[in-house]
């Protein structure tokens, strides 16, 4: 038996934000970080809770990708407070710490049921609907995905007027961890009906739309679409789960603090070219792996089918590494000219034998060996 839930209320388009003055929770947290509390950004958020006459703390001390120093002191702060609601403000990084804060503190002092009410920063995670959060213990290098049905949010708020001021960099990072969700989704053993509807729509509208709003950060039209189709990656991940290429990516992100759309988009041509497997003696074709499909599928909702599945797979691997090249996302590790080659080759097997044991690993279309995703590492250099 199989089960598709999706337990977030989302609210979308236009003046979404008015439903935090409409909530019917009266003391509230906000946890967001120091950028969001201290620019102009917050008072779309404050703005609505001081005019319903709301009683709120503001707990800024978020950083990215969610250590878990930050979390304990969320953790005390969501104790002394004792709110009856959460509103996570941000991007991934600012709703998964809330969502582990949350988690933790009601282990603690189960005082009452908190919901949470996530307000996306960012188009890219799409933590707002999603059962993970990704914690980080920075002193051990490491990144644990923590997967709960306990994490999801109750409400989601997708308001493009908050991604607005997301500078080009971070919007094709995010971007491209958007396209990544959608494709890993779809190609993942786990995938069903209900989690491709939604990986298919989510890859059409980003091969229209991420370009866009890249070049032109005030094309509301491009936010809000990015904003929905992140969404929607977001909601198909959480019932297919994801693969190597996030398995790979959180330790790119972990030991050098690469962020962690950028590790996907540079990793993501590599991974399907692995599990593709297309590169093998072309007069054996009708032996090539299932996932070929499917990716060339993908191909054609982008509009890059060819004559035959294996030249649609080869287009969509050069799409995405366009798009990478448009977006100035380096192809290689070398590139960024912030990690020498010593350091990142030392640090290869060690890197390989944690991307195995990632739980986003798992669900890969093609198992992989330590051999392949050491060889995979060592291309990306
Ligand atoms: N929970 C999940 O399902 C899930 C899925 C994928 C990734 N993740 C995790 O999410 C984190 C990455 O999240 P992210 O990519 O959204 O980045 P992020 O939250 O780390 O934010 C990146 C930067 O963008 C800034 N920023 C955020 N909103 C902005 C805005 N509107 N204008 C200008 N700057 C803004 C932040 O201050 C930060 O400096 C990673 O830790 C990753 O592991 C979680
Ligand atoms: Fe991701």
């Amino acid at each position: 038996m199989k089960s598709f839930e999706i337990k977030t209320k989302i609210h979308f388009g236009d003046n979404a934000l008015e439903r935090l003055a409409q909530m019917p929770y009266q003391r509230v947290l906000v946890i967001t970080d120091p950028f969001i509390a201290k620019g102009p950004m917050i008072e779309l958020i404050t703005g609505p809770l001081k005019q319903a006459g709301k009683e709120f703390e503001v707990f800024c001390d978020v950083v990215p990708d969610a250590p878990l120093e930050k979390i304990i002191v969320g953790v005390q702060k969501m104790l002394e407070c004792r709110p009856d609601a959460i509103v996570a403000v941000g991007g991934g990084s600012a709703i998964d710490s809330s969502k582990a804060i949350r988690e933790f503190a009601l282990k603690i002092d189960h005082y009452a049921e908190v919901p949470m009410i996530a307000v996306p920063t960012t188009s890219g995670t799409g933590s707002e609907v999603t059962s993970f959060a990704v914690v980080n213990d920075t002193a051990a290098h490491t990144k644990y995905p923590l997967v709960s049905p306990s994490l999801t949010a109750e409400e989601a708020i997708l308001d493009a007027e908050l991604v607005r001021s997301v500078p080009p960099s971070i919007t094709a990072d995010t971007g491209m961890d958007v396209l990544t969700h959608a494709i890993e989704a779809y190609v993942s053993t786990d995938h069903n009906e209900f989690s491709s509807a939604l990986a298919e729509k989510s890859i059409e509208i980003v091969g229209v739309f991420l370009l866009r709003a890249f070049l032109d950060g005030n094309d509301t039209h491009a936010r809000q679409k990015m904003h929905v189709a992140s969404c929607l990656a977001g909601l198909a991940f959480n019932s297919a789960s994801l693969g190597l290429t996030h398995g790979m990516a959180h330790q790119l992100g972990a030991q050098f603090k690469i962020p962690h759309g950028r590790a996907n988009a540079m990793l993501l041509p590599h991974v399907i070219e692995y599990n593709a497997d297309i590169y093998k003696d072309s007069r054996s074709q009708t032996e090539y792996h299932p996932s070929v499909k499917r990716y060339s599928t993908i191909a054609h909702i982008l509009g890059l089918s060819s004559y035959n599945k294996v030249m649609s797979i080869r287009s969509l691997i050069r799409w995405i590494q366009f798009m990478n090249q448009d977006m100035k996302i380096p192809a290689r590790i070398s590139e960024m000219g912030t990690i020498t080659v010593n350091e990142y080759m030392s640090k290869v097997e060690m890197m390989a034998e944690a991307a195995l044991a990632d739980a986003c690993t798992a669900t890969n279309p093609r198992k992989a060996d330590k051999e392949a995703v050491m060889r995979i590492y060592r291309n990306l250099w």
